[in-house]
């Protein structure tokens, strides 16, 4: 199978933060891997900007160090790589000041798309915006990117809104979430609303319930202090698995177009019921002799989660009375990102052997592997009479695509090309990203206003205690975490 690559349109694309390790390690190399597979046009250009001194070549240097190590041997072609580097410009800009925006504003092509990427903290947003039209850089038709987090409560993100919404029109803001450019979530859709099969099941009437996991075998590795500040829910559930359970919930769009796809997450978010104590429990990674969360997070008193589990209703006609269980954490068994969705037992078995029947389980991964598994029952081989038995019918993209399951985009190369071709589909919206904190603050606030400690977990275990007890209480179990 040979996938088509469109070339985009020509650009340039400034990368605000261009030194950091975001632009390093996904950003550079993921442009870099478009120029490779040919979808770069002849004069599409990248910008570097920071704070540090340096000269195109200085950071071409750094561009090439940067693909030295995080592009796979094989991708690294010599004349690509020259080619690549030749498109990269840098320009010395604080974001504060008002040094380097005239230089910045000269050195952009004329009437080609521009789009500016904000990958710096987000309290230099404002500064950005406010520059790049004040210097009559960015016009109506500029985008810019911004990356998580996207605020750390309601009021902050609605302050950011603000600040952005002063200078771009929502249409030109791109908010991303990284996880909305993995194949698999976007194939999510396509086989809910390309397919027959499932919808016409896709409710509560047989659907039992859905886990989405989220799970990491690393702990905050170096980003303690930042991880502490904000733990597992604004971390991963607000965002992240937020949008999972919004793509596995909405109702069909009327077009797979970025506003009718997003008003019908909105709905979700909306639908969600506010989650009260006995549903939710937090965990923290405990080590042999005082070692663990407290000591990586370098706060021997944080009560930061570094796991949480919940159980969170969808109060509309489609989903009444079907759960949907998240958990996410670090220092797990495995690593893993999953939704399983799991069916109800048919209305009557004709078959005595009930000990052999199994729900129908749907579960698709997001990593390692990408793929999904379909869970059916079929009768035992053999002469033993009619046994049942339980068998996946697995595809995993690297196997049934070839090298175009192994080859796929990275998330960050996807959502790129997608701001240049004006696609907001897989961006966050404005209201929805409020709506989502609208919701996770009453969770946040409840929990800070109290005294009790996470629940500790073993390292390289599937998580506290009581998140088992979560399921257990329903009849339900979560699958295991290999
Ligand atoms: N790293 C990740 O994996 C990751 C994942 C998701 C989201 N993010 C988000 O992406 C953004 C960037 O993260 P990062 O990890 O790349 O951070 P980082 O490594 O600390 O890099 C920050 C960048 O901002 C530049 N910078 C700092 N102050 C500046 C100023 N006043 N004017 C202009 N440039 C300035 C820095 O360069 P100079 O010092 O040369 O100015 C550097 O290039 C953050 O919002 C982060 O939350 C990162």
């Amino acid at each position: 199978m040979v996938s088509r690559v469109i070339p985009v349109e020509p650009f340039d694309l400034v990368i605000f933060g261009a030194t950091g390790d975001l632009a390093r390690r996904k950003i550079l190399p993921g442009l870099y891997r478009r120029h490779l597979a040919g979808q770069l046009p002849d004069n599409a250009r990248i910008i570097g900007a920071a704070r540090s001194e340096m000269d195109d070549a200085g950071f071409r240097d750094l561009a090439l160090k940067a693909l030295e190590e995080f592009v796979a041997k094989n991708k690294r072609v010599q004349s690509d790589i020259d080619a690549f580097l030749a498109r990269l410009a840098y320009v010395a800009i604080d974001a504060t000041g008002e040094g380097g925006w005239a230089t910045l504003k000269e050195r952009m092509q004329p009437d080609v798309i521009r789009a500016f990427y904000f990958s710096v903290a987000p309290s230099l947003f404002g500064d950005i915006a406010e520059r790049l039209c004040l210097h009559g850089i960015a016009g109506p038709d500029s985008r810019i990117v911004v990356e998580k987090p996207f605020g750390r409560d309601l009021a902050t993100a609605k302050a950011l809104n603000k600040i952005l919404a002063t200078h771009f029109a929502e249409s030109q803001i791109y908010r991303i979430d990284h996880y909305l450019g993995k194949e698999t979530v976007q194939n999510l859709m396509a086989v809910r609303f390309a397919n027959i099969l499932f919808e016409p099941l896709w409710n509560a009437q047989y659907i039992d319930h859905v886990q989405i996991t989220v799970a990491e075998t690393v702990g905050v590795e170096g980003r303690g202090s930042y991880y502490d500040k904000s733990g597992a829910i604004r971390d991963m559930v607000q965002n992240h698995m937020m949008q999972l359970l919004c793509l596995i919930a909405m109702e069909p769009p009327y077009h797979f177009d970025p506003d009718a796809v997003r008003d019908e997450k909105l709905k979700v978010i909306r639908a969600l019921l506010p989650v009260g104590p006995e549903d939710i429990v937090r965990g923290q990674y405990a080590g042999r002799k005082g070692e663990g969360y407290l000591k990586d997070s370098e706060n021997p008193a944080s009560r930061t989660e570094s796991y949480v589990a919940l159980k969170v209703q969808v109060a509309n006609w489609r989903w009444q009375g079907t759960p949907f269980y998240l958990r996410t954490g670090k220092k797990l068994r495995g690593r893993a990102s999953e939704i399983a969705i799991t069916f109800k037992e048919p209305p009557h078995s004709i078959f005595d052997d009930a000990e052999g029947w199994r729900e129908n389980q749907l579960v698709i991964r997001l990593q390692p592997d990408e793929g999904m598994n379909l869970k059916v029952m079929i009768k035992e081989p053999g002469p033993g009479g009619m046994r049942l038995t339980q068998v996946p019918l697995d595809m995993s993209f690297a196997e049934a695509l070839g090298d175009e399951g192994t080859d796929m985009p990275d998330a960050y190369e996807r959502l790129i090309m997608d701001v240049i071709r004006g696609n907001q589909t897989l961006f966050m919206r404005g209201d929805e990203v409020e709506a989502a904190w609208a919701w996770t603050d009453p969770i946040i606030n409840a929990w800070e206003a109290r005294t009790e400690r996470p629940q500790a977990y073993d390292e390289g275990s599937s998580g506290p205690e009581d998140a088992l007890m979560l399921m257990h209480r329903d009849g339900r179990r979560w699958r295991e975490i290999r």
